[in-house]
């Protein structure tokens, strides 16, 4: 059961990552990747936000920053270190690492790029990191999404959004699991049958991939398990105006289940707060002027959030 607290932690080695995504657009994403990461910051939690929305990176709005003259794209570049690249906010304890770059806009990052950002990650002086991604199930996103553990899926209440997260996760597991086992593999072209489940032979859910592997690959089926069990992934519902908007997480939870065979948890809602839309007009941080309702919600989110990725 989660239980709501009000600790802040610290971790002594490496730092909790925590990616948010969602494949709809405009859900949220940005904004709970902003409004979580503030409060785990004013309990003195060393938070380092990630935008890596690259082509539509905005998160410096919703911390009230101008656009960031450094971030990811210098870093890339080699002449300054993950940790030079980030910029302080008007709250102490969180920083930015802005994926607004012109390099970047212009061609998207390729394999060895995303493969350094990943791995420099790892690199940055933090306690927490957040990683908010952009919208679609597109590679950036999909593959961010599957290179960490602690994965944050954020519904706006609507059933497209359902659908959307649907396919970026399933987009996302495809990729974690092609990881494992590369072109080549017979489990790949297996999941190449997953990924197509309306072709001849398609494969519709995770559990029918293991399977059928378990008959030619058995060797695979305990690995391919171990991956999906790893993971820690909850659900948020953003932009709850009733009880119906939160009915979608747990509908999401259960397919997720179902055709992926993956646990993502259900973290709890934040409310429809027109507080957020100030924040952007106003360049203020969401979290410092929302309103109680909507800061206990974001509070209550962090908090499950943190514990469903074994943060504490
Ligand atoms: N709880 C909320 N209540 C009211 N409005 C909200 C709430 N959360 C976000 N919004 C508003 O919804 C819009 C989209 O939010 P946001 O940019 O965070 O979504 P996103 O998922 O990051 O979008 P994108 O897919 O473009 O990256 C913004 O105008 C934001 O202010
Ligand atoms: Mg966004």
């Amino acid at each position: 059961m989660l239980s709501q607290k009000n600790s802040g932690f610290q971790m002594s080695n490496s730092p909790v990552v925590i990616t948010v995504g969602g494949g709809k657009g405009g859900t949220g994403k940005s904004t709970l990747s902003a409004g979580i990461g503030s409060v785990l910051a004013g309990r003195g939690t060393r938070v380092v936000l990630v935008d890596a929305d690259i082509g539509g990176a905005n998160l410096h709005t919703m911390l009230g920053l101008q656009r960031p003259r450094i971030g990811l794209g210098d870093f890339l570049s080699g002449h300054i270190s993950i940790n030079d690249a980030t910029v302080a906010t008007s709250q102490s304890n969180l920083r930015l690492l802005s994926g607004a770059s012109d390099m970047l806009e212009l061609a998207g990052p390729g394999y060895a790029q995303k493969q350094k950002i990943m791995s420099g990650l790892a690199g940055l002086d933090a306690d927490c990191i957040i990683i908010d991604l952009g919208a679609g199930s597109g590679p950036v996103s999909a593959e961010f999404f599957a290179a960490f553990k602690a994965g944050v899926v954020v519904l706006d209440g609507l059933q497209t959004s359902v659908e959307n997260a649907y396919s970026f996760l399933k987009n996302s597991v495809i990729r974690g699991l092609a990881r494992q086992f590369p072109a080549g593999h017979r489990f790949h072209n297996l999941l190449l049958k997953f990924a197509d489940p309306l072709s001849p032979g398609g494969i519709a859910a995770v559990k029918d991939l293991l399977m059928q592997a378990a008959k030619i690959e058995p060797a695979s089926v305990q690995k391919a398990r171990d991956w999906l069990a790893s993971r820690r992934y909850s659900v948020v519902c953003n932009m709850v105006r009733d009880g119906s908007d939160v009915e979608g997480g747990r509908r999401f939870s259960d397919v997720v289940a179902k055709y992926l065979a993956i646990e993502c948890v259900y973290a709890g809602y934040i409310v429809f707060d027109n507080a957020a839309r100030d924040a952007i007009r106003s360049m203020k941080p969401f979290a410092s002027i929302a309103g109680e309702r909507t800061r206990i919600c974001l509070e209550t989110v962090a908090d499950n959030i943190m514990t469903i990725a074994g943060a504490d």
